[in-house]
């Protein structure tokens, strides 16, 4: 194991704890890019929780190019050792024919699908000056059509299944990032399929309602492969001395693994900021302020003034009395 293997396979929790109840026996899982990283801790406790899991990886290098690795391989022999089912499949999830692919897996082997959890994923970090086309098409490729492509063939199954009278239990959790709230510099490419993930989810969570399936985002924190490309969590891991590592992907996996469980089913089209002890839920799409007027449209020459002042800055807005209101109280004075 090499030293940044540290961050891939860290220590996770495999086998289901004793006597605890298994949440999710009997439901079918996939996880795309689960060989290593957050994908892997969230395939481990999955099968830890009860779930069958289609563990899917292709095994590139965290900038989407070649290697000859099969991480997957690696996930699936720690959930059998601990007693669990899973099958690697090593789908291409960017294509139509690798979503497709993995998919089916899961209904080959087992009959079902219940849960997808869309978390493949690349990065490859340019200021936009020195991004090229190439790069800014492959990061939205892997997140942002992948996401796509293995839910779309999920929600047709989910969708058959429930006007055939069997449905009405399916789970998304889409992969998003922190660093959307950060404002991502240097990584624009990533973040614009992050931001397009989050949209993309809550136009599916409304679309997939009447059949059952729930979709949600995560935006995971977590010491792993794609976080030591930046330097933000290396750092937060130094300056901490916490009694539990907040660091380890376990933390979010426990969030998918409750966003994937039959009690979540009241919990859709939501946003969860996941990292150590701490979940943030998020308000995506929201006005934070808003300025109106009834009578017209604002003019440039307005918006002068009552931009600033939509973000605290400049003299409040006057409000002055008509003309034949103040005339009279200065008659009657
Ligand atoms: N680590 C963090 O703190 C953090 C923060 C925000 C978002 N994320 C997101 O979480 C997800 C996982 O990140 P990670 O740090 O665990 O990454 P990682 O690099 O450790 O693991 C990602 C896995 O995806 C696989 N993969 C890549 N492209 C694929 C494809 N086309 N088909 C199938 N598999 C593919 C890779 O082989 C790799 O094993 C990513 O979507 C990432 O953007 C991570």
């Amino acid at each position: 194991m090499t030293t940044s293997d540290a961050h891939v396979r860290p220590p996770i929790p495999a086998g289901a704890e004793p006597g605890a109840p298994q949440p999710l026996a009997g439901r079918v899982a996939v996880v795309t890019g689960s060989g290593r990283g957050i994908g892997r801790a969230e395939a481990l406790r999955l099968a830890a929780h009860g779930a069958a899991v289609v563990v899917n990886d292709l095994g590139v290098a965290s900038d989407g190019g070649t290697t000859g690795e099969t991480p997957a391989e690696e996930t699936v022999r720690e959930i059998v050792a601990a007693g669990g089912r899973a099958v690697v499949d090593t789908a291409d999830i960017s294509t139509t024919e690798g979503g497709e692919a993995v998919v089916q897996r899961a209904l080959d082997e087992w009959g079902r699908l219940d849960v997808v959890v869309n978390n493949a994923g690349i990065g490859r970090p340019h200021m936009v000056f020195n991004l090229t086309p190439d790069e800014w098409d492959d990061v939205i490729r892997v997140h942002l059509r992948g996401t796509f492509c293995v839910t779309a063939p999920a929600a047709r199954w989910w969708r058959s299944e429930a006007k055939a009278g069997r449905g009405g239990y399916g789970r998304v959790v889409n992969t998003s990032t922190g660093l959307l709230p950060l404002g991502g510099a240097g990584q624009s490419n990533y973040v614009a399929a992050k931001a397009g993930i989050l949209a993309f989810s809550e136009a599916i969570a409304t679309e997939l309602a009447p059949y059952g399936v729930t979709v949600n985002s995560i935006l995971p924190g977590a010491l792993t492969r794609l976080a030591a490309i930046g330097w933000r969590t290396a750092r937060n891991a130094e300056a901490r001395a916490d009694a539990f590592d907040a660091t380890s992907p376990v933390h979010v996996a426990e969030l998918v693994c409750y966003l994937a469980s039959p009690e979540a089913g009241w919990c859709s089209g939501q946003a969860f900021q996941v990292s150590g002890g701490r979940i943030n839920h998020l308000q995506t799409f929201v006005p934070a302020e808003t300025i109106e007027r009834t009578d017209r449209g604002f003019t440039v020459a307005d918006l002068q003034a009552e931009l600033p002042r939509m973000f605290g800055a400049g003299p409040r807005r006057s409000d002055p009395p008509p003309k034949e209101w103040s005339d009279r109280y200065h008659e009657g004075a």
